[in-house]
């Protein structure tokens, strides 16, 4: 071999090693990056966009696709990681998209799926995840299945709903005696079928058979179109109720009128029939199974379950077999705001959402009343309140706007577009006042409030937005409190921000500091190796001496933080050295 010959095989090799080098580099950084990867949901932070309230930028006062892309840089910049987008795909809207009639399409209200290509894309290009609302256990009454499924008893998709003869001569009672989550009768009569179908929520929302193998496929194919769109994950909608009982039996008494921790009861009906079912949390074994058939990337489902922690642990493991990611953990949207009852439920969450588990934390949704209005309009309890939801050991889900304290906007059940307010609309509205519960959803669903001109920069100000915008639109906006260091949504971003560089804040033991907690303090720990935090809550209206010494102070609810004492409701971030 001449030189010049042995020079370029060398040189051949050379490179061939450079390349086997960096494809076996490059290997190690996506198998990391995937290890990495794996356990993304655990550590981060969600926000849920209301997509018709968010922003309209086509001026018809409905929030659309285009209008999340651009404001995709706000809730980076925030220090946001994932976003969870009620639905947005075709629907009659009578339940705003949870009336499904095509799950894959876009609303025209809304977009077109390029658009939603663009922002999925527009999500991973700033390093953000996408969770996708996915509507299973129920279809619109429009949806062309149903149709099909209504038309005839005989038809190919017959038995693709819950299907039920009447009782009585005639055959139009009511199957059974089972409650709507919604309040009303579950049953609807169908004259075409001459039969009932069963719906768990609004009458116009009949409930898919899962029993039925071709339906079960059907849906899960369409989790599929997602996925392989690109989707990071679910929010699985209503999925207690999945399943019914197979005998169709009728619901006992319960002593209560609304669902509690221990009993889910709805108007005086324990729901045990047509709620929480065996093949619920078998279910979510196989839903799981579909989500790990996609391998690049770990995709999450959190589901929606009202019930016990030691029920909603089912979902997630039943029978040593992983399930759901995670479920919403509502019981503390309605926890009275006392150390002691936070105690509690943080003991709760514990005990059966230990590792490898993951509790969620969840103050409001597009359902609930706004959190600021159930705490009086306390600006310093949202405070306390953002700060344990971003320090103890859980998932923390923020509903827009709530970052800014939008307060609930009194809208009369008469002038309700919200479905359920339609259903309770002759309810005497002096009754519905009292109540801390919305009966009128719109109440907690109205516009973004982006600065103070007209509109609140929701929609331009010649445009009638779909609801009304809050009337403290002046003072409670994105603009103006971001150019004030002490406004609760730089408090976010400061939490936000300080979180996501304390991997012990995400990742790290939870432990009660049971010597500093008390009927007005609540204190924890969270620990990864050698990196120790200490949370105190001063959850009272008092001044509490503060027992802790040494440590630096990372963050104050207040300003004016003193060290020999605690604020009334002042929350401290410490790390212990
Ligand atoms: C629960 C959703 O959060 C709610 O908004 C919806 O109306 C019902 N499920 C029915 O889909």
């Amino acid at each position: 071999m001449g030189i010049k010959n042995h020079l370029e095989v060398e040189n051949k090799t050379g490179k061939a090693w450079i390349l086997f080098l960096c494809f076996s580099c490059s290997l190690l950084f996506v198998n990391a990056q995937q290890a990495e990867n794996k356990d993304w949901w655990k550590s981060t932070t969600v926000y849920q966009i209301y997509p018709r309230s968010f922003y309209d930028t086509n001026g018809d006062g409905i929030g659309d696709i285009k209008g999340i892309i651009e404001k995709l840089d706000y809730l980076k910049n925030l220090g946001y990681e994932t976003i969870w987008i009620s639905p947005f795909t075709e629907s009659p809207q009578r339940d705003f998209g949870y009336d499904i009639s095509n799950y894959t399409a876009i609303s025209p209200q809304y977009g077109t799926m390029q658009l939603f290509d663009t922002l999925l894309q527009q999500v991973h290009k700033r390093g953000m995840k996408l969770i996708f609302d996915l509507v299973m256990n129920h279809t619109s009454d429009q949806h062309e299945w149903f149709k099909e499924s209504a038309s005839s008893r005989t038809n190919p998709k017959a038995d693709w709903y819950v299907w039920k003869n009447g009782k009585g001569k005639n055959g139009t009672k009511r199957p059974n005696n089972w409650r709507a989550m919604s309040g009303n009768w579950a049953w609807t009569y169908s004259p075409e079928r001459k039969q009932f179908y069963y719906n768990a929520f609004l009458p116009f929302q009949p409930d898919l058979n899962y029993n039925n193998p071709a339906v079960k496929e059907a849906m899960f194919n369409v989790a599929r179109f997602w996925l392989n769109k690109g989707v990071d994950g679910f929010r699985l909608d209503i999925i207690s109720a999945i399943y019914e009982d197979s005998l169709l039996r009728n619901n006992p008494p319960s002593g209560r009128l609304t669902p509690s921790d221990k009993s889910l009861t709805i108007f005086f009906q324990h729901v045990k029939n047509n709620f929480l079912q065996e093949k619920s949390f078998s279910f979510s074994t196989e839903l799981r199974q579909v989500t790990d058939e996609y391998t690049n990337s770990k995709r999450v489902l959190v589901g929606e379950s009202h019930g016990a922690e030691k029920t909603l642990r089912r979902f997630c493991l039943d029978a040593g077999k992983p399930g759901l990611d995670m479920v919403f953990m509502f019981n503390a949207i309605s926890m009275p705001f006392k150390a002691k009852k936070y105690h509690k439920m943080i003991e709760n969450f514990e005990q059966y959402f230990a590792e490898p588990l993951m509790p969620t934390l969840v103050f409001s949704n597009h359902d609930r009343t706004r959190t600021i209005t159930r705490l009086g309009g306390s600006v310093a309890k949202r405070k306390l309140q953002t700060l344990f939801q971003f320090t103890a050991r859980g998932v923390p889900f923020t509903y827009f706007g709530e970052e800014i304290g939008i307060p609930k906007v009194r809208i009369p059940l008469k002038q309700g577009q919200d479905a359920i307010a339609i259903q309770n609309k002759k309810l005497p509205q002096g009754l519905v006042d009292l109540s801390k519960e919305t009966l009128n959803r719109d109440e907690c669903r109205t516009p973004m409030l982006w600065n103070n001109s007209a509109n609140a920069g929701f929609c331009s100000p010649e445009v009638k937005p779909w609801l009304p915008t809050a009337k403290s639109y002046a003072e409670i906006n994105v603009e103006t409190q971001e150019s004030d260091s002490n406004s609760l949504l730089n408090f976010y971003r400061n939490i936000l921000h300080l979180r996501s560089k304390t991997p012990a804040l995400q990742d790290g033991t939870f432990e009660l500091a049971k010597n500093l907690c008390s009927n007005k303090i609540l204190a924890y720990y969270r620990t990864l190796r050698n990196e120790k935090y200490l949370v105190v809550l001063n959850m009272s209206k008092s001044k509490v001496k503060n027992k802790i010494s040494g440590g630096k102070q990372l963050i104050s609810t207040h300003r004016n933080s003193e060290n020999t004492t605690l604020l009334p409701y002042e929350g401290k971030l410490i790390k212990i050295e």
